[in-house]
């Protein structure tokens, strides 16, 4: 394996798709189909992968900046992709290489090693599928010991008879040297103009290199994406699978039907969850964890024991073993909670750490700031944070009381145990200790002296 690297095909408009985005960063359960294909790649080729772009290569490279990328400026066909990345694959010193379209984001794998194993012996292998309904998928013909495979948009029905229902599943073992002999020799298709590889299986066929169609019957798995159709039917089918496998683990799932799970989250028995909820990204919930209907949940770490009441939003926030969270409430990105700390509704956080057992239980804003442990935090309490031009920082100590309606103006200290009086706006720090009152003070006034003697 060590002169095997795999080559992503990712470099196609995804014209069917009818979307600015480049097909393979289309996601599926939150995350871009690409990642999916990196995921069931990366445990047998490691670093050896390749992955060619073109259509918005931009993108694709700034979403994934650890990978290795070869440009395919003209998107000319799949044959030309090879071409344009043979040189570098055969420069890196490769014999072979496992060629697969990107758009295939529930490869496994399980299937790639199994498809890797069939096809070792082999100097151009491909796998195919047994579908009832072959739809616009590359057709095989089998011709004794000759294979080739005829495009759906070239495939003739007159001369070659109806199609078997065994189609191209986009995903080649080929010898490098092959490859290099072969691709000069692709024409252009006749209907689309483009270079197919799917030419060189006829190619290598003729020129009588060890060729084999690998059967793997009507494995879901390796279906692409080409339309929102398919995407979405795509996705319902992992959503199913990922959901059936927490179940087998022991994680409760209330209306599993709607909830939806990405392929990279963790999830650990004893979770309870309620549908409709998504969560997303690399997020790792841990035992216990209760999260009610109508949450989004994205790149979080959600400790033991810790409660999400519904309608609560966190992306890449850390809560804390036994803390409770909503219902309404926004932790955004770095937002904190340690342990037993309480954030309720309508309260959200922004770069901010909630010590031990501190509360912000309504309206709040807490952003850029740090609330020591034990503090409790009026309703209404905002960090004003930003001056127009930078972000500053608010520290609030330990068992400190902000009352409601407070502005913290930042930069600014509450120093251990301070009390700040409701509706102020609080300027200047505040020493450990100390009661702090900053609004106007307070006046009554009889409405007779006023003039209005019309008042009760
Ligand atoms: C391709 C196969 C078809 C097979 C199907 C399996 C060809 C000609 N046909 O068809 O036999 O049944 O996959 O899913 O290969 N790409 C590039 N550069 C290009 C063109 C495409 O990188 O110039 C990439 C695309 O981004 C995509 C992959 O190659 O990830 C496949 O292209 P796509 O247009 O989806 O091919 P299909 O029509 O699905
Ligand atoms: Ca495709």
């Amino acid at each position: 394996m060590e002169t095997c690297a795999a080559l992503i095909l990712a470099a196609g408009k995804g014209t069917r798709m009818h979307s600015q985005k480049p097909k393979v960063l289309q996601t599926i359960l939150g995350s871009p189909m690409l990642a999916c294909v990196y995921k069931a790649l990366k445990p047998v080729f490691g670093d050896d992968i390749l992955t060619l772009v073109g259509h918005r290569a931009d993108l694709v490279q700034a979403c994934f900046p650890e990978e290795h990328f070869v440009i395919q400026s003209e998107q000319q066909g799949t044959g030309h992709a090879l071409a344009c990345a043979l040189p570098m694959l055969t420069q890196k010193g490769y014999h072979q290489t496992m060629v697969v379209n990107g758009d295939v984001p529930l490869l496994t794998e399980d299937l790639t090693r199994l498809f890797l194993e069939k096809a070792e012996n082999f100097d151009l292998a491909f796998a195919t599928l047994t579908l009832t309904e072959p739809g616009a998928y590359g057709r095989v013909r089998r011709n004794g010991s000759q294979v080739e495979i005829i495009e759906a948009k070239d495939y003739d029905e007159a001369s070659y008879g109806p199609p078997t229902g065994e189609i191209n599943a986009g995903l080649y073992l080929i010898d490098c040297k092959l490859a290099a002999q072969l691709l000069p020799k692709l024409t252009r298709s006749p209907k689309s103009g483009e270079y197919y590889i799917t030419d060189l299986v006829a190619l290598a066929s003729q020129a009588g290199a060890r060729v084999a169609a690998i059967n793997l019957g009507s494995d879901q798995r390796l279906l692409g994406v080409n339309s929102p159709r398919e995407l979405s039917d795509m996705e319902e089918f992992l959503r199913q699978q990922i959901v059936d496998g927490l179940l087998d683990k022991g994680v409760i799932c209330h209306a599993p039907d709607l909830v939806r799970v990405g392929a990279f989250v963790e999830i650990e028995p004893g979770c309870e969850l309620t549908g409709p909820c998504e969560i997303y990204g690399h997020s790792h919930i841990c035992q216990g964890v209760e999260i009610a209907s109508h949450c989004h949940i994205e790149d979080c770490r959600i400790a033991k024991g810790a409660r999400i009441h519904s309608f609560s939003h966190l992306v890449q926030a850390e809560v804390g073993e036994g803390a409770l969270v909503g219902p309404y409430a926004r932790l955004r990105p770095g937002a904190v909670l340690e342990e037993d700390s309480h954030v309720g509704n309508f309260v959200e956080l922004k770069k901010a750490r909630l010590g031990r057992g501190a509360k912000a239980n309504h309206l709040s804003y807490l952003g850029d700031a740090s609330i020591g442990q034990g503090t409790n935090i009026g309703a209404g309490t905002i960090t004003c944070n930003y001056d127009g031009k930078n972000k500053h920082r608010t520290e609030i100590g330990e068992h400190a009381f902000i009352g409601s309606n407070t502005a913290l103006v930042a930069p600014v200290s509450v120093g251990r145990g301070a009390l700040i009086g409701a509706g102020s706006t609080i300027t200047h720090n505040v020493p450990e200790g100390n009661l702090s009152v900053a609004r106007a003070k307070q006046k009554n006034f009889a409405q007779r002296l006023l003039g209005r003697d019309d008042a009760d």
